[in-house]
């Protein structure tokens, strides 16, 4: 792959999926898309690289998106997520969705499920959302990784990865060396293709937001293009949950951080948006 090949492939990869690749990684491109161009019967990342160029089939091109993506994910993944839900957002709905009791969840890049499935768990085991509707939906760009999420079908690794036991036991059954989770917690996740890159305002709106884990793929101003489509996907009174390494700081003015707890923000209204100089007013600022 020349230095020109792999510059193709860093423009492609963030027009496509945002994936922002430093110089440093073309150990990752090689290791990553070799077997890729093996199963299409292509000869080397040469040429790869000039199939795409040419741009027309469409299973190449997903297949080198699917295939740099990382998915990692894991049960009740750094856990202080899923202890805001349970002892702030929960509380809050509570007594804000009364009337409607649900909640709109929104798991926007949950890779292999654990995430949408930590919060399936997570709320049958609350008492006080007994008679409430949770309406979880999950979305990622890889449709494989989402495949495996909607089949629930976890190996030993991976359970044994965040899920305490007495969880294991009770919401999965086990088949040879692989775990199935229950169907009545996989049916409370919807799933759905869904590049961040692109506009996302059919999906509705949402109480809560995870978006973990993804935006640290994307370089700075898409991150800060994401975060403010999010903000608009968020009820007023809504949250966001960033990953343990993610934050608005210093990308985007939407959202204001909730005190004492990190990674948990709330959306603030366009007309709250401090004006970036004296004198300009921001966008959707009533005068
Ligand atoms: C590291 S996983 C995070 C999974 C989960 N949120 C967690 O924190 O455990 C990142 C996921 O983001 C997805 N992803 C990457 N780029 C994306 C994009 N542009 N739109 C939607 N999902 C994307 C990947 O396919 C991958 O499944």
């Amino acid at each position: 792959m020349t230095p020109q090949e792999y510059d193709y492939l860093r423009d492609f990869l963030r027009g496509q999926s945002g994936l922002d690749l430093s110089d440093d990684k073309r150990y990752l491109v090689e290791a990553r898309l070799g077997p890729v161009a093996r199963r299409a019967g292509i000869a080397d990342l040469s040429a790869l690289i000039g199939a795409l160029k040419l741009g027309g089939d469409m299973k190449l091109r997903t297949s080198v998106v699917e295939a740099m993506t990382t998915n990692e994910s894991s049960f009740f993944r750094d856990r202080t997520p899923f202890d805001h839900f349970k002892d702030v957002i929960v509380p809050h709905m509570l007594q804000k969705r009364a009337t409607k009791r649900g909640i709109k969840v929104w798991c926007a890049a949950a890779s292999t499920g654990q995430e949408p499935y930590s919060l399936a768990i997570s709320s049958r085991e609350d008492s006080r959302l007994n008679a409430w509707h949770l309406d979880i939906l999950a979305t990622d760009i890889a449709e494989t990784v989402m495949d495996r999420g909607k089949a629930g079908i976890y190996s030993q690794f991976e359970v044994q990865r965040g899920l305490p036991i007495q969880l294991l036991v009770k919401y999965f059954t086990q088949q040879g060396d692989m775990w199935e989770l229950d169907p009545s917690i996989r049916r409370m996740v919807r799933w759905q293709k869904q590049n961040l890159l692109a506009n996302f305002t059919a999906l509705g709106r949402f109480d809560v937001v995870f978006c973990r884990n993804v935006l640290i793929y994307f370089d700075r101003p898409t991150k800060t293009e994401v975060l403010s489509r999010i903000a608009d996907a968020l009820e007023p009174d809504g949250y966001l949950i960033l990953g343990a390494a993610e934050t608005v700081v210093g990308l985007s003015d939407r959202f204001e951080a909730q005190p004492n707890c990190r990674g948990l923000y709330r959306p603030l209204p366009k007309s709250a948006v401090v004006p970036a100089m004296p004198g300009l007013r921001a966008v959707g600022q009533v005068a």
